[in-house]
């Protein structure tokens, strides 16, 4: 095992929300299937307080092909979250690293690193330009709820609960501002919690 089978990018951005809508929307997998055009199905097998384990099925950019990847997600400390996956053999580690700007504002650092030993070398060049291009199509996605999140945040609003019914209280000066603790809730038979090894599955014949 050689330090040379690394390929590593590293993509660095900005944008205006905090540091914990940028880490909650690493952590909400709700919408992972309904917002990212890559992602056919997605089911989570294990997760608790800082750390998931998921399968997922990605489509790539060649027509009709989808494979099956098993990821690890780790919030190693406030700032550090690691990723973990297997793709067609290939392994990865993802370290996204969200700095605090203001506080609606922060820099996600995205650091991606691809184990390509052996055989796997051949696909250097054609990942060098494919995951800034995925990237990209990722952050373009997840621009949006993002700033959505950040907005109802900034209104007082609390996950299952709403916004304030007295409207007078959505506002920033009553809001907390930290929307962001894990494990981040998912409704009761979430659709990534359907599958047959799921530790939250619910068989249809149990009560
Ligand atoms: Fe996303």
């Amino acid at each position: 095992m050689r330090e040379s089978d690394i390929l590593e990018v590293e993509i660095i951005k900005e944008i205006n929300c905090s540091k914990e809508v940028a880490l909650w929307n690493y952590w909400d997998h709700e919408h992972l299937d309904v917002v990212h055009e890559g992602y056919k199905k997605s089911d989570i097998l294990y997760d608790k307080n800082n750390f998931m384990f998921r399968v997922d099925n990605i489509k790539v950019p060649f027509p009709f092909l989808k494979f099956l990847t098993p990821v690890f997600m780790v919030q190693h400390d406030e700032n550090t979250l690691f990723t973990y996956a297997v793709q067609m053999g290939v392994i990865s580690k993802t370290t996204i690293t969200v700095n605090s700007k203001t506080n609606s504002s922060c820099e996600i650092i995205m650091n991606y690193k691809f184990f390509l030993n052996g055989w796997r070398k051949i696909l250097k060049p054609f990942l060098k330009i494919m995951i800034p291009k995925w990237n990209e199509k990722v952050w373009l996605e997840d621009y949006p709820i993002k700033m959505r999140r950040q907005k109802v945040v900034d209104m007082n609003f609390k996950d299952f609960k709403g916004l304030p019914s007295k409207i007078s209280s959505r506002s920033k000066k009553n809001a907390n501002g930290n929307s962001f603790k894990l494990p981040v809730p998912r409704p009761i038979n979430s659709s990534r919690d359907l599958h047959p090894l799921s530790i939250k599955f619910r068989s249809k014949n149990s009560k």
